[in-house]
């Protein structure tokens, strides 16, 4: 009988542990999907309603981390994603494809796949991309960027870049996981983007926790999270290349005033108080490889160059 019991309560706590390894592994996930839940579908519904807005005073590059004369932004993005002649890439997140044009008119033979969420900047941007007669070198449609291996064969592109757009993804991982699909070996992912800030004070980790949510709701966004970005770009396979604020020198940065300006022209994310307001997020660019090698069959490997995986690949 006691045998029985002990049998019972065995069970028991294996059926309470497994319950709480299976909650667990849940919360862990909806780490990377917390905060505000945004869905593509919001984000389409967000940027078909502001686009114009956003135009108004951003201009064509809707970002706001950016050189006062956004050209030498522009300039800094190339070099820092290592984009070059004859690449195909693809922009995710490309709003009317003021970057995309600008990128094409910089380097020889560039191809750009852009991918937007919204149709209304999809519309915008084929006119803007007619008009600079580069349809042959800017291909633009709408799509979830969080899907890219549904909208582009694998292993098609050399890189994937996201610039201040991945902040809306509501499944990070998964967009990551289909960069890394569409990547040929060798191609790099390119994230730059806002990214929740840090502190040992209770009260200033709770304002800037604060204030991100209501950036969040404003702007249909999900302010990333740096190590949960890292971890699944990791996980992902891509080895890390560097993950820094983008090296813009002090005098030609643009301090923001160009997203208080929206904020306060169109009383979107609008600032009340600056008396207890902390400054939330900050700007980083995290740049990785997906490996010439096959990572789950060379395992032993950590680096190779193209010529080693020829002859591994023999
Ligand atoms: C802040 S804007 C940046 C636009 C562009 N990268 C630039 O520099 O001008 C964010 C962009 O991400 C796009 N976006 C957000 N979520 C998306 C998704 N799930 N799939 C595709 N595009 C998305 C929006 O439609 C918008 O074009």
């Amino acid at each position: 009988m006691t045998l029985y019991v002990i049998l019972i309560l065995l069970i028991l706590l294996q059926a309470g542990i497994i319950a709480f390894l299976i909650w667990q592994s849940r919360s862990d996930t909806k780490l990377m999907k917390s905060v505000s839940e945004t869905t593509p579908e919001s984000v389409r519904k967000f940027y078909n309603e502001t686009t114009d807005k956003f135009l108004q005073v951003y201009g064509e590059i809707i970002q706001a981390f950016r050189t006062r004369d956004v050209a030498d932004y522009l300039q800094y993005t190339l070099q820092s994603m290592d984009v070059r002649e004859g690449m195909t890439v693809i922009d995710a997140g490309c709003g009317v494809c003021g970057p995309a044009c600008y990128f094409a008119k910089q380097i020889n033979d560039l191809k750009i796949h852009a991918v937007t969420v919204s149709d209304y900047q999809v519309q915008l941007a084929q006119q803007k991309i007619g008009e600079q007669g580069l349809a042959e070198r800017v291909e633009v449609k709408q799509g979830d960027y969080q899907q890219l291996d549904k909208l582009y064969p694998e292993e098609f592109a050399d890189r994937v870049f996201f610039l201040e757009s991945f902040g809306h993804s509501n499944d990070k991982e998964q967009a990551i996981l289909s960069a890394y699909r569409v990547l040929k070996p060798g191609g790099k992912l390119y994230i730059k983007d806002l990214f929740l800030r840090e502190s040992n004070n209770e009260w200033e980790q709770q304002r800037i926790n604060d204030i991100a949510t209501q950036i969040n709701l404003a702007y249909q966004y999900q302010i990333c999270d740096l190590h949960q970005v890292v971890s699944a770009i990791r996980r992902a396979g891509f080895l890390i290349d560097f993950i820094r604020p983008p090296q813009v020198e002090r005098d030609k940065f643009e301090h923001l005033t160009i997203s208080n300006d929206f904020q306060n022209l169109f009383n979107i994310g609008k600032i009340e108080s600056w008396d207890d307001y902390v400054f939330p997020v900050d700007f980083f660019e995290i740049r990785a490889t997906k490996p010439e090698f096959n990572p789950s069959r060379d395992i032993h490997l950590y680096f190779m160059n193209r010529q080693d995986a020829t002859q591994v690949v023999e």
